[in-house]
């Protein structure tokens, strides 16, 4: 399985994002990790459709929206005639999960449940069938830069075995870097995201190659 690097936009230059941009995918990145946040599901705001849009104009590589809303609904159609590619929910703020989901889907985008450190992995018990990917949270969600959780790591074993389907796609996002990045693809994880790491290193290509062949030594563990 290919291992896919997706910059968290949360760590770059809000100051200059098509550069930001511009310079993670000449690094080689697979996707562009999108965080919307409303203040209200956490303690933080970020940007909103217009901005996604206009950032969509920039972008050459899939957009993987990261959906931190208490009422993610709204936000489906509006991101999807942006040009997002993935779109991810907390399965903590919707309640009815697999509508949200099957109006991802219908909207043309992949449809992904997002799933906060302390949530248990059995909620995925039901919803596997209706999802294309899993967002495994390894940081508690608002914030870049904070500490990777480590049992995360067994988390992401678990979801990947209770998987059908082996192209089902695990991220893994929160406090991603050198030092879990082997750990996590030995455990299933198909995804790395990643903001600080890639955007606190002045050489995006060096980090981004870093993360990868770190991620090649997991798979062959
Ligand atoms: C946290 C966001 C993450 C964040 C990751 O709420 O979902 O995508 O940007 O940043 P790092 O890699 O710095 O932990
Ligand atoms: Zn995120």
């Amino acid at each position: 399985m290919n291992i896919r690097i997706a910059p968290s936009l949360l760590a770059a230059d809000f100051a200059k994002l098509d550069r930001e941009i511009a310079a993670v995918e000449a690094a080689g990145a697979d996707m562009l990790h999108l965080d919307l946040m409303d203040g209200h599901f956490v303690p933080n705001l970020t940007f909103g459709p217009p901005v996604v849009r206009r950032l969509a104009a920039h972008a050459h590589i899939p957009l993987d929206a990261h959906l931190m809303v208490t009422d993610a609904d709204v936000w489906l159609p509006p991101l999807a005639t942006a040009g997002v590619a993935r779109v991810a929910v907390h399965v903590e703020a919707c309640t009815h999960l697999h509508r949200t989901l099957a109006v991802i889907r219908e909207l043309g985008m992949s449809a992904g449940v997002a799933l906060n450190p302390a949530t248990p992995a059995s909620f995925l018990e039901e919803a596997l069938e209706w999802t294309d990917f899993v967002l495994v949270m390894s940081v508690n969600p608002g914030f870049g830069g904070q500490a990777f959780i480590p049992e995360m790591i067994n988390k992401v074993a678990r979801i990947r075995a209770m998987t059908q389907d082996p192209t089902t796609d695990i991220s893994v996002d929160g406090g991603v870097g050198p030092d879990t990045v082997p750990a996590l693809v030995a455990a299933g994880a198909t995804t790395l995201v990643a903001g600080s790491t890639i955007f606190g290193e002045p050489d995006r290509r060096a980090a981004v190659d870093r993360l990868r062949s770190l991620a090649a030594q997991g798979a062959n563990a």
